[in-house]
């Protein structure tokens, strides 16, 4: 950052949230925050909503959010260091001379440099793959069905054998110490520069403002790794983008299509489906989910038909829906996936397995279904209880007993025997809502809301920072281990520690990029399940949650783990768990 941290906090600090929105949106109070209709969306009743105490704004309609400077920033769409300017100004404080920090104005700098970069390395990857050294590549793509003007708009390129780019990208001055932060380049003690692409065809990614980031290569033939992708770099982090985003939120459909990789987005955006998208060769991380949410509202999935595609579309649902997306999985059998689908039966026929496209709900049931076997009574019945206790995740009373009656009608249950299961499996739980209460053995979708909890906890304990107090022991920051979780969970125990307090508005300083400063600040406002609890209840939530997100990290860490000696040291701290009691 351009200022020092405590400078940029402090004209923050001068800067009262009420008063600066009040400049821009009519504002009036409402119990402890101050609402108005938002500015960054078309509404008529307000959902945006100030608050004082936390000094971040939130809006629960459209998902914007952050603190002073976010709004500044999105308002006038001005970049950070203008947003500084402005409040410093506003506030009365004179900015020393910019050079005055100097180091923070060499990373900006740098960070510059790498986006240059890569610019220059895709127009050489492109101008390769238009040139006669870049046939093979060239007929790669067309083969795969792409169009001259496809290859144009999404950059592609190719890079053969040698150090083409090394050589031209020198002849541009930049230095090696510039060419290895950027991960195009290696380089060898022995052997000197090397680099990182080789004989592949490229695919440029691209931030949402259209900025090369990162690429990834494909190899011409069958060898592997069939994809090679850019390491982390400062200008890149995998987890935060997604490919294709820069045009998907452009475009006018009122939903998401993501998918599994490079080729389905650019099959589906030639075929006239503007809004696919695809996380970048990981799973779908919370942060990509809820940069997604900034655009639309309604995400349908079309990963691959495969076993593998299925299991990464369970796994996506929960944290899509975490972030309040609606969703639906789209059948593309026989066909493995958009790209084939399309060229065997068209956009047509695409088109209309979007609207045949089912909820994730009845996704996840005909999933479940799978691995019963019907013939087998006791089988059966442990179906319907299963069934029963996903029906427990709709909080709302009307549309869960929508799904009861469809289900009922669809598996030839009587519809009043599954309501029955179903409050039997919610009996066991009284009290404590549906969304982490999750934690019963042999949970076969256990991934359900690992994000939910871990954010739930969070918002709570920045509302009630003497919390932290009492769960420590029990949980600390590395517990979180869900991005953007993880961070936030790490300046919120820092904070504390350091200041004995929280505040979300400070946090939100220490992430640059709007997109992430709206989604921690949508973070810090959650409604919470505790707001109408006694303390009864409130202690017995804070228990599971607790006792959730440390099982969830504890399972993760015994599915990496690898030496006996780890696993027995999981185990123990899973039988600790058992113990686990905080009392409020
Ligand atoms: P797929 O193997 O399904 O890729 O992996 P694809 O797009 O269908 O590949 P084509 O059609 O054979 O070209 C899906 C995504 O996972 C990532 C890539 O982002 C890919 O697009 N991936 C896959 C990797 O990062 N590395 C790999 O080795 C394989
Ligand atoms: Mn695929």
């Amino acid at each position: 950052m351009y200022y020092p941290d405590e400078l940029v906090e402090e004209i923050r600090e001068r800067t009262d949230i009420v008063d600066l929105i009040s400049q821009y949106v009519n504002l009036k109070k409402q119990g402890g925050n101050y609402v108005g209709l938002c500015p960054f969306h078309n509404e008529k009743t307000p959902s945006f909503s100030v608050n004082r105490e936390k000094q971040i704004y939130h809006c629960f309609g459209c998902g914007a959010g952050g603190n002073a400077y976010t709004f500044i920033m999105e308002y006038d769409s001005v970049s950070f260091r203008e947003a500084i300017s402005a409040l410093a100004d506003r506030a009365g404080i004179i900015l020393p001379d910019a050079d005055e920090s100097e180091e923070s104005r060499r990373a900006a700098d740098r960070k510059k440099r790498l986006l240059d970069i890569h610019t220059q390395a895709a127009t050489y990857y492109y101008s390769v793959l238009i040139s006669a050294d870049g046939k093979t590549g060239y007929s790669y793509f067309t083969d795969r069905g792409l169009t001259p003007e496809t290859i144009k708009r999404f950059g592609l390129g190719f890079t053969g054998k040698g150090n083409g780019l090394y050589r031209f990208l020198k002849s541009k001055g930049y230095s090696d110490d510039e060419l290895k932060a950027s991960g195009l380049v290696n380089f060898d003690e022995k052997y000197g520069a090397k680099e990182k692409f080789w004989n592949r065809v490229m695919f440029p990614i691209m931030d949402v403002n259209n900025h090369v980031i990162a690429f990834g290569g494909r190899v011409l033939g069958d060898a592997l790794p069939k994809y090679m992708n850019s390491p982390e770099t400062p200008i890149f982090d995998k987890s935060r983008n997604l490919y294709g985003l820069n045009y998907a939120r452009r475009s006018s459909e009122k939903f998401f299509l993501l998918c599994e990789g490079y080729m389905d987005v650019i099959a589906l955006h030639q075929a006239g489906f503007a809004s696919a998208c695809a996380s970048l060769g990981t799973a779908l991380t919370g942060f990509q989910a809820r940069l997604i949410k900034r655009y639309t509202e309604r995400v349908i999935i079309t990963y691959d038909s495969d076993g593998a595609g299925v299991k990464a579309a369970l796994r996506a649902i929960p944290i899509l829906k975490g972030a309040g997306l609606s969703v639906k999985v789209l059948d593309m059998r026989p066909y493995k996936d958009p790209d084939e689908f399309i060229k065997n039966l068209g956009s047509a026929e695409y088109r209309k397995r979007i609207e045949d496209a089912q909820g994730s709900f009845a996704f996840e049931v005909m999933i479940l279904e799978r691995d019963y076997d019907f013939s087998d009574p006791e089988q059966k019945t442990g179906f319907y209880n299963a069934m029963a206790k996903k029906l427990l995740s709709f909080e709302d009373e009307l549309e869960r007993n929508n799904y009861i009656e469809a289900l009922a009608l669809k598996y030839n249950i009587r519809i009043d025997d599954l309501k029955k299961l179903v409050a039997k499996q919610s009996a066991g739980i009284a009290g404590i809502k549906e969304n982490i209460s999750y934690t019963k053995k042999k949970e076969r979708v256990k991934e359900d809301g690992i994000g939910q909890a871990q954010g739930l906890l969070l918002t709570w304990l920045s509302n009630e920072p003497e919390l932290i107090n009492r769960i420590s022991g029990w949980l600390d920051a590395e517990d979180f281990f869900e991005e953007p979780y993880s961070l936030v969970a790490r300046y919120v125990f820092d904070e504390y520690e350091n200041c004995g307090t929280v505040s979300p508005a400070k946090i939100i300083n220490r992430f640059e990029d709007v997109n992430e400063q709206t989604i921690v600040a949508g973070l810090f406002e959650r409604h919470l399940p505790e707001e109408d609890f006694d303390k009864t209840e409130k202690e017995k939530v804070l228990n599971e949650i607790v006792k959730r997100i440390r099982k969830q990290n504890i399972d993760r860490l015994a599915r990496n783990a690898s030496r006996p000696e780890e696993l027995q040291k999981l185990m123990v701290m899973m039988s600790q768990l058992e113990k686990l009691h905080i009392s409020l």
